[in-house]
């Protein structure tokens, strides 16, 4: 018998109890023998909930308890989730988590405190919710030179969009209801402004290069400025909205960033709908493959957790080796980027014609119309560098919207 405790009884932790309680017999043959959960660590308490009986409030008794050989991590947060966790490993405890603020900014410290205690840091959850996308990217495809990674990282804000662009309804009514149903916080910054999908990035990344890839130093976009009339103007050219965490290699260099795009109907990423999330990752040898699932939620992210488990149980005292050490990334700059950019502005009408001063910022461009829309002008730039299309879109007024295009 493994034992295993698991930190915070909340959604995910709460669900990680459940998957192992529900298949059991399933998990007890792919280990080869039985996971128990021995300890659930909550500052609360749950009365009428069977957990009451194994329920701790100091981690200490945890930490303490030579039979424990795996902790599963669903707190959240750095602090005290950080400290938990180190000194899980630093006893040679496996520790599995679901934590992406933790992994972005500490993981390459944590797998090596784990490597030097024969145990491992394991995060399968911590990007994708269910989807299995770092075990493959660790284990999986190792033959290639991964050279881009395009993904719908976050299920809110993808919910989100997809509500806007199939019931034509405006972001904060969308919003409301995905908090009413519970698909948002009632606090939605981390997810609409970008951040969340940004730390899961960050992980991608570092796992492709081998070396720290700051969150900071990612440019990141949210949805709070997509509107309506974006999403007619996507329908005309047979395209989406939504929110990719992007990083790709360009003269051996990666650049990230995390921003909406117009995606087209052709593009995999298009049908990606509602709160699930999808990861394309390319590939020198293997070109494209996609990763599709539900990447949040209470069973899919713990199913995930507990794959972790397993595998921890699979090889207790042994170090599966992870690529990712603390060495700075430096990512290629933003600015230096090229990109197609679609652009909506007041179109002044004949007495103020801005196509000839369109044309000498941005050379020719393809014009856009959308049913309904009137009194704008709309059209999609050729490929141009970041820095370029700041300095010329800065000429004009009355900018509706700039959206990257990523046919
Ligand atoms: N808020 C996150 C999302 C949860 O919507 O994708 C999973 O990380």
């Amino acid at each position: 018998m493994v034992n295993v405790a698991v930190l915070g009884y909340g959604t995910v932790g709460s669900g990680v109890v459940e998957v192992l309680n529900i298949n059991k017999e399933i998990i007890k043959r792919n280990v080869g023998e039985e996971i128990k959960v021995k300890y659930v660590l909550d500052l609360r308490e749950f009365e009428g909930d069977p957990v009451q009986e194994i329920l701790v409030h100091d981690y200490d008794v945890i930490l303490k308890d030579k039979d424990v050989k795996i902790i599963a991590e669903a707190m959240g947060g750095v602090e005290p989730a950080y400290t938990f966790t180190k000194n899980a490993l630093l006893a040679g405890k496996s520790v599995c988590t679901s934590n992406k603020e933790l992994v972005a900014k500490h993981g390459a410290e944590l797998l090596e405190i784990a490597k030097k205690n024969n145990a491992n840091y394991f995060f399968e959850a911590s990007v994708g919710g269910g989807i299995p996308i770092i075990r493959p990217l660790n284990n999986c495809i190792t033959a290639d030179e991964v050279t881009g990674i395009s993904g719908i990282l976050n299920g809110t804000t993808n919910y989100i969009l997809t509500e806007m662009s199939e019931k034509g309804a405006a972001f904060e009514e969308v919003l409301k209801d995905a908090q009413d149903k519970g698909y948002a916080e009632r606090n939605p910054e981390a997810d609409v402004e970008g951040h969340d999908a940004c730390r899961k990035i960050a992980i991608l990344t570092s796992l492709v290069t081998g070396s720290q890839v700051d969150f900071e130093d990612i440019y990141t976009e949210g949805i709070t400025k997509i509107t309506e009339k974006d999403f007619k103007y996507a329908k005309a050219m047979k395209a989406s909205i939504k929110l990719l965490g992007i990083s790709k290699k360009i003269d051996g260099k990666f650049y990230s960033l995390v921003a909406p795009f117009l995606v087209k109907h052709k593009n995999p990423l298009y049908s990606v709908r509602g709160v699930f999330n999808g990861i394309l990752v390319h590939g020198n040898m293997v070109d494209d493959v996609m990763f599709y699932g539900r990447g949040a939620g209470k069973s899919p992210t713990a199913s995930a957790v507990v794959s972790d488990v397993v595998d921890a149980a699979k090889n207790l005292g042994k170090h599966i080796p992870v690529e990712w050490n603390e060495k700075k990334y430096d990512l290629g700059k933003i600015s230096e980027l090229k990109s197609r950019f679609f652009v909506r502005m007041k179109d002044k009408g004949l007495d103020d014609d801005l196509m000839p001063a369109i044309i000498e910022a941005f050379g020719d461009v393809l014009c856009i119309r959308a049913e309904g829309v009137h009194d704008e002008l709309a059209f999609i730039t050729d490929e141009i560098r970041e820095d370029e299309f700041k300095e010329h879109i800065a000429k004009f007024e009355d900018v509706y919207s700039v959206i990257r295009v990523d046919f």
